[in-house]
């Protein structure tokens, strides 16, 4: 069986700048995340770099995660910063309250997240406590990353042994603070951000984008009262989604034994995006109609239930060609509103929900979602080229999608990269694409399938799922012709 699909790519009708910082990744001190995912401490048997695990840095590395928030996520509200500096031996040892109630031993603190983002060469985005904390202690944080003077808080992390200040790329005011991060109204965080948010403050040449804590999904009226008592304050607001395969968060489903329904009723879930990023926007146009504010959708990804046997509070899930559907179809939507969405982070890196990376004990595999990402390593920093496409829709019991959905940018490699997912999991689709505004001879490129809709990577066997070289695509004329095997993703150079 096979699907048929027309579309045109207009190369000379270029669209917004797709940020890098699409790509980012959510770090948060949940389960096996930081400890043991990123830090294993210098006298680890695991081969580490200074603590950092050596495979996890590289698979980063080879990834180029252009940003990574940390440390939370809910841990965000409840984290005092001074209790992650200084000798990791006199550092207290508190209680991880929200993930699973185990000790948080703060040997991954400040130093260890900005040198991690350093080693990996990423940019920062730091979460602060707004719902246990205080303005102070944001401000004197934030003093103690950029300060180059000598006050007796600069001086303290140059004893810590850094000297230059750190770069701050990001800077989060609070975190859902809607729930976990205080249970407030809307009117209240928009009179605290603008509270907290007067006090970063950084040196001029190093000023973090300001980011207010956003919406969980469809709260319209959080981002309108945000927006009309903040807009002025802020340089980003976030949003926060999440599939929840069957969307009931008592009972979300497997993350690996699954049925056709609970596949296309995810990819349904994953479709909402657009909606809610469609949504969001226009609400910031009303305030903000020449877009200074950007929306970053800095959490978002699949949430199952965690797999059998381990603790309910890690959140710890495999990842399947089922979840290389849902990152494509979410990064297809991104580049479409690149003009406003201009960060995401994915939750998240290692060991935690949708993550890119699973690790057990000195083993790693890449996840089928860790190799969406390195395809579309193309698409950032990419200029947004309009794709016209007319797919039918897959369709399985009340659940429907179009089966076949496209992308195209110009990289900055001055090459046009067109990114294709079918996502039935049943038929090839056969794409014929019109370029127009564009002349190409040749359509090279990688794919990512699996034989099953479950296919995925295991400790056992870590290269079940990977790319491989695509020979379906031929270019005749001005029509590029592409045959997608079911349930694939395929990026092509066009050259
Ligand atoms: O990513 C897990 C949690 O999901 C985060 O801590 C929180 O912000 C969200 O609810």
């Amino acid at each position: 069986a096979q699907t048929k699909v027309g579309a045109t790519l207009r190369a000379d009708q270029p669209g917004a700048v797709i940020q890098p910082e699409v790509y980012g990744q959510f770090a948060e001190h949940l389960g096996r995340g930081i400890y043991e995912g990123v830090w294993v401490g210098e006298d680890s048997p695991i081969p580490n770099i200074k603590g950092y695990r050596k495979d996890v840095v590289e698979a980063l590395k080879a990834l180029k995660v252009p940003v990574v928030r940390w440390p939370g996520g809910c841990f965000a509200d409840d984290y005092h910063w001074r209790d992650g500096i200084g000798p990791r031996d006199k550092r207290p040892v508190r209680v991880n309250v929200l993930w699973g109630g185990v000790e948080e031993p703060n040997s991954f603190g400040t130093h260890e997240f900005m040198d991690f983002a350093e080693l990996i060469g990423t940019k920062t985005y730091l979460a602060g406590n707004v719902g246990a904390g205080t303005p102070q202690e944001m401000g004197q944080w934030l003093e103690y990353l950029t300060s180059d003077t000598k006050s007796t808080i600069a001086n303290e992390r140059r004893a810590n042994g850094r000297d230059k200040p750190w770069k701050v790329d990001f800077f989060g005011v609070g975190n859902e603070n809607w729930g976990c991060g205080g249970q407030m109204t809307a009117e209240h965080y928009t009179n605290l951000y603008r509270n907290f948010a007067e006090f970063v403050r950084a040196p001029r040449g190093n000023r973090p984008v300001k980011v207010a804590s956003g919406a969980n999904a469809q709260d319209y009226n959080w981002t309108e009262v945000l927006m009309k008592g903040a807009a002025k304050n802020m340089n980003a607001l976030s949003l926060h989604y999440y599939v929840i395969p069957t969307g009931d968060w008592g009972k979300k489903g497997s993350a690996t034994v699954f049925d056709e329904q609970a596949w296309g009723d995810t990819l349904v879930q994953a479709e909402k995006m657009e909606e809610l990023v469609s949504k969001h926007s226009a609400i910031m146009d009303k305030y903000d109609p020449d877009k200074k504010v950007g929306l970053y959708v800095d959490e978002w990804g699949v949430w199952y239930d965690v797999e059998p046997g381990t603790e309910p509070g890690f959140l710890y899930q495999q990842n399947t060609m089922r979840d290389a559907m849902v990152a494509a179809t979410t990064l297809n939507i991104f580049h479409k509103h690149a003009d406003r969405v201009r960060l995401a982070a994915i939750a998240q890196m290692v060991n935690v929900l949708q993550a890119m990376i699973l690790t057990d004990k000195d083993k790693m595999v890449l996840t089928p979602t860790y190799w969406v990402f390195d395809l579309y390593k193309p698409f950032q920093g990419a200029t947004f080229l309009p794709l016209e496409i007319d797919a039918p829709q897959y369709t399985i019991g009340k659940s429907s999608v179009p089966a076949v959905t496209a992308t195209a940018g110009k990289g900055t490699d001055g090459l046009v990269h067109l990114a294709l997912t079918n996502v039935d999991p049943n038929k090839t689709a056969t794409i014929s694409v019109k370029l127009t505004g564009l002349s190409a001879k040749t359509a090279k490129g990688r794919v990512l399938t699996g034989p099953e809709m479950s296919s995925r990577n295991t400790f056992e066997k870590p290269d079940a799922v990977k790319p491989v070289e695509f020979k379906g695509a031929t270019i005749k004329g001005d029509v590029l012709t592409a045959t997608l095997p079911a349930k694939s993703v395929v990026v092509l150079d066009l050259n």
